[in-house]
């Protein structure tokens, strides 16, 4: 600052603020592209959820689909299915069927038995699993066999009349 000038301390509080904002903005631009790489990628926030197109599965057929590297059943049960499974509580793990579905002609139940973890097939009545003979029912509740639990029914919700999608939205 030349001698010759007047000392203006407006203008000084002026620059001051000027600066501190040029300051800041440099900041939050230079850490931006490190806030931005915590959020997840679009490949892992797609993997996080799994649509399925309902119309693709005719009645008394079952759909795997694989959901956070599992595979997922997605069963469209026929009346007598449904009807069935609300006759019983199942038998080692009681639950009702009607706490273990949405709607009563879909049951989506995670595919991985409660016993060691392999996967069961399927069968008319349910689902036999291949390694030490546990049996699913068509609400995959256990009935006989070593597995300890239920299939487990994944978080999912209705999007559509005909589309759910898996996992937490
Ligand atoms: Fe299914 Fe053992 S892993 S019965």
């Amino acid at each position: 600052m030349s001698k010759d000038l007047p000392f203006d301390p407006e203008r000084r509080e002026w620059l001051g603020k000027l600066t501190t904002a040029v300051g800041a903005a440099g900041i939050a631009g230079a850490c931006w592209p490190l806030i931005r790489s915590m959020n997840p990628t679009v490949d892992v926030v797609a993997k996080a959820n799994t649509e399925v197109d309902l119309a693709a599965i005719p009645p008394g057929k079952v759909e795997t689909v694989a959901w956070q590297g599992k595979p997922v059943f997605v069963l469209h049960r026929t009346p007598e299915e449904i009807a069935a499974m609300a006759a019983s509580s199942g038998v080692k793990d009681p639950q009702p069927d009607a706490a273990r579905v949405q709607k009563p002609e879909w049951l989506v139940v995670v595919g991985i038995c409660t016993h060691l973890g392999c996967v069961p097939n399927r069968n008319e009545n349910g689902w036999l699993c291949p390694c030490h003979g546990s049996v699913y029912d068509n609400s995959g509740r256990i009935l006989r066999g070593p597995a300890p639990r239920n299939l487990e029914v994944p978080a999912y919700k209705f999007i559509a009349a005909g589309k759910i999608i898996i996992g937490k939205t």
